[in-house]
């Protein structure tokens, strides 16, 4: 059996697959959340740099669930760091949203996208800052970063009060991102896999097939379940009904020897 759900260090509780609405176009984002609602899941995950909000805001909101049964993430803009900026990007992203908190509020980026590698360390701090005080607030259940390196989480650990509960990563089979996920574990931060499927890439090797044929399963849904034996959180992607119905149809086992193989490959998007 799967496991249902992570805890984050203050106790609060995620569901163990997300759907991810990275590269959904807001005009396909109310169909496709509500999908992803209607064929069970109960953890949506957007940003404000995804342009989505607005109709993954009204999907939720107009599906019969209740705003406690549906946990919503969003995500501080990479380009603007600082204490205000971070307020004033939390104000946009609950008004696109409609909705007076949100269940897990991420940085989404060390550095901006047009300056991957950049040092922003006191905007990350002063950002950090701001997320703190929204999450003392109660506005936020759990504050957290995205694409953060051992050093990014390491400042942050340094400089600030609160602990980071989640680092959302590239994690697919393949990009085993071995120390990240040792320190996060380390200090007791979830790690949640953006891109499961590497996009899409993985979905070609016909070695994955192979593996996933012995389990009755999709490559999609043996990719999907490496990262929850992984214990890291998916959010697999998709627009299309019987995709994302079948990404969270996960009630298998990835065998020891699998694993051992599976951890062996290469990272097709190298
Ligand atoms: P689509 O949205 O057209 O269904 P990732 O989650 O790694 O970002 O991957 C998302 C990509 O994988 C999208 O192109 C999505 O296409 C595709 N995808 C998602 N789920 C499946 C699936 N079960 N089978 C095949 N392709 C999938």
């Amino acid at each position: 059996m799967k496991k249902e759900t992570f805890k984050f260090h203050n106790g609060v509780t995620i569901p163990s697959i997300g759907f991810g609405t990275w590269q959904i176009p807001n005009e396909e984002a109310y169909d496709s959340v509500n999908m992803a609602l209607k064929n069970g899941y109960t953890h949506i995950d957007t940003a404000l740099a995804y342009q989505n909000e607005e109709n993954v805001g009204k999907a939720i909101r107009e599906f019969d669930i209740a705003r406690e049964d549906v946990f919503i993430t969003s995500k501080l803009p990479a380009e603007r760091k600082g204490y205000q900026e971070a307020l004033d990007a939390f104000n946009e992203t609950i008004t696109n949203l409609g909705v007076d908190y949100l269940d897990l509020y991420l940085i989404h980026a060390p550095w901006p996208w047009n300056e991957i590698g950049k040092d922003c360390t006191q905007g990350n701090i002063d950002s950090w800052k701001a997320m703190e005080k929204l999450y003392n607030d109660g506005k936020i259940r759990a504050i957290g970063v995205s694409n953060f390196s051992v050093s990014d989480l390491q400042a942050i650990l340094d400089n600030c009060d609160i602990v980071p509960m989640a680092n959302q990563i590239p994690f697919y089979i393949g990009k085993d991102q071995k120390d990240l996920l040792e320190f996060c574990e380390k200090h007791d931060i979830v790690v949640e896999a953006y891109s499961p499927l590497a996009t899409g890439q993985i979905l070609d090797s016909s070695e994955l097939k192979e593996i996933a044929d012995k389990y009755g399963a999709t490559t999609a849904q043996l990719a999907i379940r490496y990262c929850l034996d992984k214990d890291t959180l998916p959010l697999p992607k998709s627009t299309h009904e019987e995709r994302i119905i079948q990404n969270r149809q996960l009630d298998f086992e990835i065998s020891k020897d699998d694993l051992k193989t599976l951890d062996k490959m290469e990272d097709v998007r190298k």
